[in-house]
């Protein structure tokens, strides 16, 4: 059989069994509505620290090199389970941090978790900041905030705040709308401002990710949508991110490839793509990509 045979018929193969994921993904949000927001079990408090600590060390190390976490306003979007990515940018030195989410997933009032968070970074950290950071996040007169709404009214949730860095890690893949989001981060925004988002861009159903990180883009739009709910991987691509901080104003807009398919992988894991995904511009290869945008 040719290559591209052999890719034809596991492409039918591996949509049915897609297919199926994304019934149950569906069936299971109608049941239990929004839930499991990464990886990490929420009573594993070890690996939310990890996470927390890595995730903040993924924004530090994607941001341009001229760019200081040290006394910054800190806006981060939907951090999931828990707080501690903003305990880890206080104790890299953030002047303030505030978090909005869609779901109230996370808490303010997880001090074990935050004293561990701090712990870890004390190795490679000011003993001033980390000292700052354990009086803030016990006492957090306002640098240390939370706010959720379902309406995720980012202006509204902020009281009028701007920020300098605003983030986010594997949340906007979740939004309904990236531009409204976009256009209300933009908003939020100081002159200066820098936002730094972490989009996996992968099908998250964990079996069919491993074997086949496209399988989402494998649906046309109206059979996609046809088992959509509030969460599902929205498929948009770095390109769609590129324009819409663009529309908005921000300049030198670009998505760093974090994570992309092997190359030994990349015709048979690309190949069977529906419309628009079957195009260069998508750029298929892309699993997982840090969106940096600068705010004039
Ligand atoms: C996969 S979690 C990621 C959380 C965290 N940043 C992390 O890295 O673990 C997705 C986040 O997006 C939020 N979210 C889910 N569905 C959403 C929606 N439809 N609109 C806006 N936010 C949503 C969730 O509340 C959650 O905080």
């Amino acid at each position: 059989m040719s290559q591209s045979m052999n890719y034809a018929v596991r492409n039918v193969s591996i949509s049915a069994i897609g297919m199926v994921f994304l019934v149950l993904a569906w069936v299971k949000n109608r049941l239990h509505g929004y839930s499991t927001p990464n990886l990490v079990a929420s009573e594993d408090v070890d690996g939310k620290v990890e996470y927390a600590v890595h995730t903040a060390g993924a924004w530090r190390r994607y941001l341009p090199s001229t760019i200081q976490i040290k006394g910054r306003d800190v806006l981060e979007l939907c951090p999931g389970s828990s707080l501690g990515t903003g305990v880890a940018l206080l104790g890299m030195g953030a002047g303030s941090y505030r978090a909005v989410d869609v779901f109230r997933l996370a808490s303010t009032d997880d001090g074990t978790l935050f004293d561990k968070v701090l712990d870890l970074l004390a190795q490679d950290h000011e003993a001033a900041d980390i000292e700052r950071a354990r009086s803030l996040v016990r006492w957090p007169d306002g640098h240390f905030d939370y706010r959720v709404d379902r309406s995720f009214d980012i202006p509204a949730l902020v009281d009028g705040r701007k920020f300098d860095l605003i983030v986010s890690c594997a949340a906007f893949e979740h939004y309904d709308d990236i531009d409204a989001t976009i256009a209300n981060i933009s908003k939020v925004a100081r002159p200066g401002c820098v936002a730094a988002h972490i989009v996996d861009y992968q099908t998250h159903s964990r079996w069919v990710r491993e074997h086949d990180p496209n399988n989402i883009y494998r649906y046309s739009e109206s059979l996609y949508r046809l088992f959509s709910f509030p969460g599902q991987p929205n498929r948009r691509r770095p390109l769609d991110y590129v324009r819409a901080f663009q529309a908005n104003g921000w300049k030198n807009v670009r998505v760093i490839k974090a994570q992309t398919v092997p190359l030994a992988d990349l015709a048979r894991l690309t190949s069977g793509m529906a419309s628009p995904f079957d195009r260069p511009e998508m750029q298929m290869d892309v699993l997982a990509g840090v969106v940096i945008a600068e705010y004039p």
